[in-house]
């Protein structure tokens, strides 16, 4: 029996950070996921050894064989989260053991090893804590924090996962992911590309889905949307999620959202706002919903608002929808108020405005 042993992470602290000023300048105008702080964590796992070489180091390139698995099978997975930095300046993230428990779901599809949730959650602290400088003070400004792990056995041979991984996180200070604020996207009804079909990796927040994805996401774009919509594999028929989001459909007070079939991801955001809804004194439901019922909801009036939401995006308003032979506008094209009411509740939980009534907020430093 092995014994799991706590691990202790090595701290080795940056001789090159940027000075205060250097720091300012990227934080006054952030974007998204375009720089990244000072340090980074890594951890490293070899079969019949389990996780070591836990440490804190300064933010570089890796050096790795090319022949490393990763870089041929894309056995690898990732999480996203952000800190937040409160009134008071404490700074906190939402929900952390839920991405640590999403990262292990994930690493069970993908055969790789799981990290003890207390591991996940302590290199995220150490980082933050680390470059809480880095935390941005603007209003609705957060540090994103992209965990991730890698297969880095260089071998080309596929009669067996790899034997050794690399866990990391990496820090980068990040505006809204949208550029234009909280105007309502535009999506693009994706019939030609698949994303996750059954018993494949859907629920999994491993990069082989973003990487299939990027060409129906260029011909979103090609198309004037700002958004891919996925639909089911088998059809065409149902609506999945979006690129980076998981969708939700406003009838009135009751709030609709794709259940999880296993082809999309159990977004955090989504399952929260599952919960927040009874507190709003919004009804739910999670079932399949079509293309056709969300045309003709939008005709009938009788669906009144389309919002997308994950943590890059938080709560963004659809605006309009694009397919191969039909478009149509979500009520009047602009942000309803249910889903500003939704995204005012969340946000004001995540910054501190609004009571944290579900205790989803870590204190981080
Ligand atoms: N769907 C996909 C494909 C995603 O990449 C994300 C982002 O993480 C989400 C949904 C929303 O998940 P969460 O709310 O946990 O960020
Ligand atoms: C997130 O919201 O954390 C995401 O993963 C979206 C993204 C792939 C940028």
């Amino acid at each position: 029996m092995t014994i799991a042993q706590k691990l202790s992470f090595d701290v080795q602290l940056s001789d090159h950070a940027r000075t205060a000023a250097e720091r300012e300048q990227v934080l006054a105008n952030p974007a998204f996921g375009q720089f990244f702080t000072d340090h980074m964590i890594s951890i490293d796992y070899t079969e019949g050894q389990g996780w070591h070489d836990a440490r804190l180091m300064p933010y570089g390139p890796l050096s790795l064989d090319p022949a490393t698995s990763v870089f041929h099978y894309a056995q690898e997975l990732f999480e996203g989260l952000k800190a937040y930095r409160q009134s008071g300046d404490s700074i906190v993230t939402f929900r952390p053991y839920a991405n640590a428990a999403r990262f292990n779901r994930s690493a069970a599809r993908m055969a790789m090893p799981e990290l003890p949730e207390d591991t996940f959650v302590e290199a995220l602290e150490l980082l933050v804590r680390t470059d809480r400088e880095w935390v941005p003070t603007t209003e609705g400004h957060s540090l994103y924090l992209r965990p991730f792990m890698i297969a880095t056995q260089p071998a080309l041979g596929v009669n067996y996962p790899s034997r050794t991984y690399k866990f990391m996180v990496i820090a980068s200070p990040s505006a809204s992911y949208f550029t234009g604020g909280l105007k309502p996207v535009s999506v693009w009804l994706s019939t030609e590309y698949t994303r996750a079909a059954p018993g494949g990796t859907g629920f999994a927040k491993c990069g082989g889905n973003y990487a299939a994805a990027f060409v129906a996401q260029r011909q979103a774009v090609e198309q004037g949307c700002d958004q891919v919509v996925w639909l089911d594999a088998h059809e065409h028929r149902y609506v999945e999620e979006m690129g980076g989001m998981n969708l939700f459909f406003v009838y009135g007070d009751k709030l609709v959202t794709p259940a999880l079939t296993g082809t999309l991801l159990p977004g955090i955001t989504r399952d929260s706002i599952l919960e927040l809804a009874a507190d709003l004194g919004l009804e739910t439901e999670e079932r399949l919903v079509s293309v056709d019922e969300w045309q003709e909801g939008c005709a009938s009036g009788e669906l009144t608002e389309v919002f997308a939401c994950g943590t890059a995006a938080v709560v963004t308003p659809v605006g309009t929808v694009k397919g191969a032979d039909r478009s149509w506008t979500v009520g009047d094209g602009t942000s309803g108020p249910v889903t500003m009411r939704v995204r005012e509740e969340l946000v004001g939980i995540q910054y501190g405005a609004r009571p944290d009534a579900h205790h989803w907020v870590h204190k981080i430093a």
